[in-house]
């Protein structure tokens, strides 16, 4: 699918078509945004309703997993003025430019893409600093995912900030794929209800009309033993309120909050359920299909249970 480049209509990606005439014309990835490429980029938002869900920790995670398979993945922190995703890879200190720099024309993406220690294929791009929450706009935006397109990455992760603001809308903008991002209890599966709406009305996609964005939840923070109390909901009830089919559920666990101090995403930390769930996850994004594992509570030892451990 191919752009027209005279559009009448004045929405976001025509404004964005007509900023991006520099950008390279020869390349294509599967939302349409350029045609002709080699190869097909897809683009992944991980977003949500609420904050601290666990966005940054799975955008980390998937992009380290994808990579791990040899995948070529640059994933970006649209969350301005926190910059968490550099934390959570364990490259804060490597950070020299940053996504605004890019889009301000300060520098080159090249100059600002970090490549990770760990795994060849995998860059990071990070969020900036700023205050200033107009420091990302529809035009720079497309130039940059352009670009990586023209790179021949397989998969740009884009690590939304939460809500319904600018910055997230600009994350799930050219999104071909969404990863909603949903605690199990009712205040953030309600919010998560209204990104679901966001992204059939106002992406590129939702615009164009002819394709829709791939919805997918993924469920964090899980904890069987409360979903047994009746304190969280379950997987099927999410999934029943929401209608979305359901990537993964990874489990809570503070294997999580360790993997981030020491920045090291948690799917590197391949001991852990945490780990497994992502690793699920992922093949499941590479279209595999696996049952969900992790929804019950492990069972206890004989001495545990004997001793009370
Ligand atoms: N599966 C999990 N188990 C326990 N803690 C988690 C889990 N996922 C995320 N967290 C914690 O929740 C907090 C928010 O996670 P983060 O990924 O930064 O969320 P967001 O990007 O949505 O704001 C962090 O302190 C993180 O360590
Ligand atoms: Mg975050």
């Amino acid at each position: 699918m191919t752009l027209e480049t005279e559009s009448t209509v004045q929405s976001p990606a025509a404004q964005a078509e007509s900023a991006a005439g520099s950008a390279p014309a020869s390349v294509a990835n599967a939302s349409g945004l350029n045609a002709g490429a080699s190869r097909l980029t897809e683009i992944i938002v991980v977003t949500s309703g609420k904050g601290g869900v666990g966005k940054t920790t799975t955008s980390a995670s998937l992009a380290c997993g994808l990579a791990k398979r040899g995948k070529k993945v640059a994933v970006i922190d649209f969350d301005i003025g926190l910059r968490n995703l550099d934390l959570v890879m364990g490259c804060e200190r490597r950070v020299v430019y940053d996504f605004v720099n890019v889009i301000h024309g300060d520098c080159t993406l090249k100059q600002a893409l970090i490549k990770d220690k760990r795994l060849d294929t995998l860059y990071i791009l990070a969020a900036s600093q700023t205050r200033d929450k107009d420091a990302l706009n529809v035009e720079g935006v497309r130039r940059v995912l352009d670009e990586l397109i023209a790179d021949g990455f397989d998969y740009i992760i884009c690590d939304s900030p939460a809500g319904i603001e600018k910055g997230a809308h600009l994350a799930m903008y050219y999104a071909d794929r969404a990863i909603v991002v949903v605690n199990p209890e009712v205040s953030s599966v309600r919010d998560s209800d209204r990104v679901l709406g966001l992204l059939s009305s106002k992406t590129y996609r939702a615009e164009k009309g002819d394709t829709k964005v791939k919805e997918h939840l993924l469920l964090t923070r899980y904890s069987p033993r409360r979903v047994a109390t009746g304190e969280m909901m379950s997987v099927e009830d999410v999934k029943e309120i929401l209608g979305v089919d359901v990537i993964g559920v990874i489990p809570e666990s503070a294997d999580v909050l360790s993997a981030s101090n020491a920045g090291t995403p948690v799917i590197l930390h391949s001991q852990s359920d945490v780990a497994q769930a992502y690793e699920d996850t992922v093949r499941r994004l590479l279209g595999e299909d696996l049952p969900l594992r992790f929804l019950q509570e492990p069972k206890r030892g004989f001495l545990a249970r004997m001793f009370g451990g």
